[in-house]
């Protein structure tokens, strides 16, 4: 390539369209999930879903998206959804792992299972789902990853299972970004520095204050923010509060 040709990874100039992205994203069934596909599809973007369970829910609500029923604590049903995305859609450059899971409790009752458990749906569902696509982002050079993490990973009372999945997660992606960094692809975190301002979280704390609550939006543009990043002006972690 000549010297003065734009990187294949580059942002476009100030102004111009970024082109649509073929993103999978797990975690469509959540809270946050629908959010953030509803942002990338506003792009234009191409969307892969593949979801543990109500893929028919999920199919009504993103007609246009490519729906896919998988477990990820399941390596080869991700391979699947690999397979088949590129068989079927065409090559994924993005990767937003968005699934996760929240459990509260203390830490003088913490038992294994718990522990794994968190492990499970925070880190083993990302790290599984971003190997099934990572082989086809370093061939082509160039592509993004993206984990969504917690405030609490810097260690929070009641929150030792949750609070270790996420600095997990968190560590997960910095290994993964620096072995294919050099290799072109952009491997990020989000971190949301509090609670969401979901339907979820309303019922399950009717009484709280939510004037400090993060907009999900916020961090759907932040996704969008870290997934549209340049090889020359990379981002690595970008911190959402209210
Ligand atoms: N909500 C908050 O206040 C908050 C705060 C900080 C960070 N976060 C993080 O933001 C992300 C989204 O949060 P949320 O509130 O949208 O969570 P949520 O409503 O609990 O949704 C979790 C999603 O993960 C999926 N999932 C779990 N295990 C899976 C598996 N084995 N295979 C495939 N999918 C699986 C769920 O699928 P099913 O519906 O089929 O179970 C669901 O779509 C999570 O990573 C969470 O930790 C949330």
């Amino acid at each position: 390539m000549p010297s003065d040709a734009p990187h294949p990874n580059a942002t476009p100039p100030r102004g111009a369209p970024i082109p649509p992205r073929t993103v999978v994203l797990s975690g469509a069934t959540g809270n946050l999930g629908p959010v953030v596909a509803e942002r990338f599809a506003a792009e234009g973007c191409t969307l892969v879903l593949p979801v543990y369970d109500r893929a028919d829910e999920v199919r009504t609500a993103f007609p246009d998206a490519y729906v896919l029923e998988a477990d990820l604590l399941d390596a080869d049903d991700a391979a699947r959804v690999a397979d088949r995305a590129r068989a079927e859609v065409g090559p994924v450059d993005t990767v937003l792992n968005v699934a996760g899971g929240f459990a509260a409790g203390s830490a003088l009752e913490l038992t294994p299972k718990a522990l794994r458990a968190q492990l499970d749906i925070n880190l083993v569902t990302a790290a599984t789902l971003s190997t099934a696509f990572l082989p086809d982002l370093v061939e082509a050079g160039r592509g993004h990853v993206v984990g969504v993490s917690a405030g609490a990973a810097r260690g929070t009372a009641k929150l030792p299972a949750y609070a270790a999945s996420k600095a997990a997660l968190e560590a997960y992606l910095r290994s993964v970004a620096a072995e294919v960094g050099p290799r072109g692809v952009d491997v990020a975190t989000l971190v949301v520095e509090g609670t969401l301002d979901t339907p979820a979280n309303r019922e399950a704390m009717p009484d709280a204050d939510r004037s400090a609550w993060i907009a999900p939006l916020a961090v759907a543009d932040g996704l969008w923010f870290l997934a549209t990043r340049s090889a020359g002006g990379r981002v690595a972690e970008l911190r959402v509060g209210a």
